[in-house]
């Protein structure tokens, strides 16, 4: 087998797949001498909210504001209060966790499932307290998270349900429990399917565009999508300076907001979502079907509707050997993550916390490149390595 340079996740070459698109919508911006609050701004908005399925959709700064401004938000409407718990699930990136913590409300980590990597809807309920008021599921690694029995506990306990989708840009949900967005208007997005996508399953998401997410802008950029039209007005307000009119300020607000240019390069690349997002489908086929290691093991397999590949994962118990073995060969690998939350220095107050199956998926878990641009020939070289890996 002939050696091959593949890194994790080539940027500019994922840019150039749009390139002449991206460069025509960046420069008729820099043409136009508008920077901010603009129809670029506006129009994305508005291609999101159609594309999610929401009535609503609030660009904002990065993913991490786009969290903390929905849970701000509730606070200042009265849903959320100082000391209110918030289940999430233990083994998200940091960000979930810090839109918790800096409003003053308090994370209850919930387990993932070994098999999905995603939040255990089993484990939930015995985690809800009379404190609890909301839970934040995460679609993490591009996977579905939301379960009809997630969506029942938030009704039972009349909790809000927030989703961390910053990594599941045009996944989709196949709980039966939920409503069918009307797609008459968006036949421009080929909806092949009349499944509700994520970020339009509960009260509201937040959404990140850091260059990497499947839907990545050219520095940061973030959103909220929500149907709730009092939330969406006071996360508008807040994210400008707290201002409900000009200089008129209802809240002590932020600046957070979705500038002219990403929202242009956004909005070129939103128009080629589903198409990146099948081509991430066949590398992660192509994976499933060929990787035959003993000692890696792949997530279960989800319908490609509810997973759009953000990353790869694999779980082996030597994991740093896997990760050295296949830099050796060329493949570039990340973890995702090292750390989980809980074990982190700035959370030493959880650190007592004893989180079996997050500390394992920390411990063993690998990512492998997965990108539109990537080759059948890149996955094959990848999956026969893996498959030569020996401990
Ligand atoms: C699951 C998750 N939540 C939140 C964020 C925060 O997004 P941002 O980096 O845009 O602040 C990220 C990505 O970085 C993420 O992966």
């Amino acid at each position: 087998m002939k050696q091959r340079d593949i890194s994790f996740l080539d940027l500019k070459s994922v840019t150039e797949l749009h390139g002449d698109e991206i460069r025509s919508a960046i420069n008729k911006v820099v043409d136009s001498g508008w920077y901010l609050h603009g129809e670029c701004t506006r129009q994305f908005e508005e291609d999101f909210a159609k594309y999610i399925g929401t009535k609503y959709c609030i660009g904002v700064g990065n993913g991490l504001e786009a969290l903390s401004l929905i849970l701000r938000a509730y606070k200042e409407l009265g849903k959320l209060k100082d000391g209110d718990e918030v289940i999430v699930p233990a083994n998200t990136f940091i960000a979930s966790v810090l839109a918790i913590t800096e409003n003053n409300l308090i994370p209850v980590f919930a387990e993932p499932r070994l098999d999905t990597l995603v939040i255990d809807d089993s484990a939930v309920e015995a985690l809800i307290t009379e404190r609890t008021r909301a839970i934040m599921i995460v679609h993490l690694y591009g996977r579905c998270s939301y379960t009809t029995r997630i969506g029942e506990l938030c009704n039972k306990h009349n909790l809000l349900l927030i989703e961390d989708n910053a990594q599941a840009h045009g996944c989709r949900s196949n709980s039966s429990s939920h409503r069918s967005i009307s797609e008459n208007d968006s036949s421009f997005f080929i909806p092949h399917s009349s499944f509700p996508r994520t970020g339009s399953l509960g009260h509201a998401a937040g959404h990140s565009f850091y260059p990497g997410k499947n839907l990545g802008a050219m520095g940061d950029g973030g959103a909220v999508t929500t149907d709730d039209l009092e939330l969406a007005e006071a996360i508008r307000s807040l994210g400008n300076y707290g201002s409900s009119a000009k200089y008129v300020y209802k809240y002590k607000g932020e600046n957070s907001r979705l500038d002219e240019l990403q929202a242009a390069v956004l909005d070129v690349k939103l128009r080629h979502l589903d198409e990146d997002n099948a081509r991430r489908q066949q590398i992660a086929a192509h994976y499933y079907d060929n990787i035959s290691n003993p000692h890696v093991t792949l997530p279960v397999r989800l319908p490609d509707a509810n997973n759009v590949y953000h990353i790869f994962p694999v779980l082996c118990e030597e994991r740093d050997k896997l990760q050295s073995f296949l830099k050796e060969r060329g493949i570039q690998t990340l973890i995702h993550y090292p750390v989980a939350p809980h074990q982190q220095e700035c959370y030493k107050e959880y650190s007592h916390l004893s989180l079996p199956v997050t500390e394992r998926i920390h411990r063993e878990e690998l990512s492998l490149p997965m990108s539109p641009s990537l080759t059948i020939d890149d996955a094959k070289y990848v999956a026969e390595c893996i498959n030569e890996f020996m401990l």
